[in-house]
C-alpha cells in the first residue's frame, strides 16, 4: 500500500499517483488506484473513465471491491470517489480505519494499492498513511510547499514514528534544484524533529505531463521517450522493495486495534 500525500494542493499528487500506478502496472504488477480525495476526487478524469460505481458502494457494503472498481487497463483498476456522500470525509478516523481494514482484506488480488489523498493535514489520510507500507510526500520547489510539507511530515511522524515517509520533488527545472530542496528540507527536519525523510527522487516540469493531463492519458501514451516517463519508471523501480515487503507482511489493522494505537488514538481524541 502506497500513500501519495502533500501539504499544499495542486502539487501533482493525482498526476503522480496515476502515472506511478501505470508504471507499476507496466512493470508487471496488478495495481489498484484508490481515489481518497473524497470530496473532490478527480483521478477518473486523468484515467478517462466514467464510473458508474465506486468507493461509496464499497463502503456501504452494496458492492464487493471487484464490483466497485473500474478497469483502466489490464490488471490496472481504479476505485473512484463515486457515491461517497457523507459515509467518509477527511476528518473521519473510524471510517478511514474501516476502509483500510477492508481494503487490506479485499485487495489481496492486487500487488500494489496506491492511495491518491486530498491535500493537507487530515485524519483520514493519516490513518491510511499509517496503514501504508510507504508514504510519498510530494513537494514543489517553492517556499509555501516546503513549509506545508514540513508541517505534514511533522504531523505524520508524531502520530506514527515508524512511518516510512519519502520526499518526492515535483516540477523541478533542473536536477540540482531537487537536490537543493532535499537538503533544505532534511536540514530543517533534522534540526527540529531529529529525523529525516527518505528521498524518492524528482519529476521535472514537463510538457509531456501537461499534454497527458489535457489528453487524459498516462505519460506513456503521450511521449514514451520523455524524461518524465523515465523519471516515473525509476521511481516505480525504487518502490519495488516496499511493494515486496508489503506483500509479505500485510499488517493486520482492525478497528479495535487502531483505537488502541497511540498514534491514532491521539487523532481520535
Ligand atoms: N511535473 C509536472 N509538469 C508539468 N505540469 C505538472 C507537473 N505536475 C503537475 N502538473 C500540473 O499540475 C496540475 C495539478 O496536479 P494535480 O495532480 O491535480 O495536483 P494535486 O492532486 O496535488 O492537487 C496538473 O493538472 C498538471 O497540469
Ligand atoms: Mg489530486
Amino acid at each position: 500500500m502506497i500513500s501519495i500525500l502533500s501539504g499544499k494542493g495542486g502539487v501533482g499528487k493525482t498526476v503522480v499517483a496515476f502515472n506511478l500506478a501505470e508504471r507499476l502496472n507496466a512493470a508487471g504488477l496488478r495495481v489498484l488506484l484508490v481515489d481518497c480525495d473524497f470530496a473532490c476526487g478527480n483521478s477518473h478524469i486523468l484515467a478517462n473513465v466514467c464510473p458508474e460505481y465506486g468507493l461509496g458502494n464499497y463502503l456501504a457494503g452494496q458492492l464487493s471491491l471487484n464490483e466497485a472498481v473500474t478497469a483502466v487497463g489490464e490488471d490496472f483498476d481504479i476505485l473512484t470517489a463515486t457515491g461517497v456522500g457523507n459515509q467518509i470525509d477527511s476528518g473521519n478516523v473510524s471510517a478511514a480505519a474501516h476502509l483500510a481494514e477492508h481494503l487490506q482484506r479485499d485487495s489481496r488480488d492486487y500487488d500494489a494499492v496506491v492511495f491518491d489523498h486530498s491535500s493537507g493535514i487530515c485524519d483520514a489520510a493519516t490513518v491510511l498513511a499509517h496503514a501504508s507500507d510507504v508514504s510519498i510526500l510530494v513537494v514543489l520547489p517553492e517556499l509555501m510547499s516546503i513549509s506545508d510539507s514540513y508541517g505534514l511530515y511533522k504531523y505524520l511522524t508524531e502520530k506514527n514514528s515508524k512511518i516510512d515517509c519519502r520526499l518526492y520533488v515535483n516540477r523541478v527545472r533542473e536536477s540540482g534544484e531537487a537536490e537543493y530542496i532535499r537538503r533544505k528540507f532534511c536540514a530543517m527536519t533534522e534540526r527540529f524533529l531529529k529525523r529525516v525523510p527518505g528521498y524518492l527522487g524528482y519529476l521535472m516540469e514537463s510538457e509531456a505531463i501537461r499534454k497527458s493531463v489535457a489528453g487524459q492519458q498516462p505519460v506513456r501514451g503521450i511521449d514514451p521517450d520523455s524524461a518524465a516517463l523515465r523519471q516515473l519508471t525509476d521511481v516505480a523501480q525504487r518502490l519495488m522493495g516496499a511493494v515486496e515487503r508489503g506483500r509479505q507482511s500485510r499488517r493486520p489493522l482492525i478497528e479495535a486495534s487502531i483505537n488502541n494505537e497511540p498514534a491514532t488514538a491521539d487523532i481520535k481524541e
